[in-house]
């Protein structure tokens, strides 16, 4: 019994693997006792508002805090992008709100080896699981457009004093 469950288990392997999900960054425990590298505000009148909108604050790990300061950034490095929305408190204040969701890159040449070594992950606010949908289409939407900082290992931003 045990042996024939075995070879079912082992004859189910290979179609498992072809049909396996792009492989998905984990949720980053931690990270808001990270470095802070950045913030940026992205306003009501830029085009990517609906999506990206608000103030995001970018942190990194050790690993990354290196791969800021070489250029290249090594295996193990994680970048967090942690977007809240704006809100418009009257008079003078603007402050920060609700988060709306956190997006993750993980660099691990080899699981991500198809998007230049990069994985990308959206986690919704709140949640631990990846957004169902980004991970399977990352070559298309974050790597494509981080393609854009290719020369700087892909990561936009630059480590503030
Ligand atoms: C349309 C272009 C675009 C898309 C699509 C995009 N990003 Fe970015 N991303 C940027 C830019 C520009 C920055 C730098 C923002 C700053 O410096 O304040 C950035 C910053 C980041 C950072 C901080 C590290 C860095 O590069 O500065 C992470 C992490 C990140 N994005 C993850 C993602 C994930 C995950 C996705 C897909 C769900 C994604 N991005 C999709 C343009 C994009």
């Amino acid at each position: 019994m045990k042996a024939a469950s075995l070879i079912i288990i082992l004859a189910a392997l290979p179609l498992a693997a072809a049909d396996a999900p792009a492989p998905s960054p984990d949720f980053p425990d931690g990270y808001r006792d990270w470095r802070h590298v950045s913030t940026g505000l992205i306003g009501p009148h830029a085009p990517a508002y609906a999506v990206n909108g608000g103030f995001h604050h970018i942190y990194a790990n050790p690993a990354a805090l290196k791969g800021y300061r070489e250029g290249r950034f090594p295996d193990g490095a994680v970048l967090v992008y942690d977007l809240f929305e704006a809100v418009d408190k009257g008079g003078d204040v603007t402050a920060q709100g609700a988060r709306r969701h956190v997006d993750v890159m993980v660099k691990d040449s080899r699981r991500f080896a198809a998007t230049d070594g990069w994985g990308y992950a959206e986690f919704a606010a709140g949640e631990r699981t990846p957004r169902p949908g980004i991970a399977a289409s990352q070559d298309t939407t974050c790597h494509a457009c981080h393609q854009r900082a290719a020369a700087r290992d892909f990561v936009f931003s630059g480590l503030r004093d």
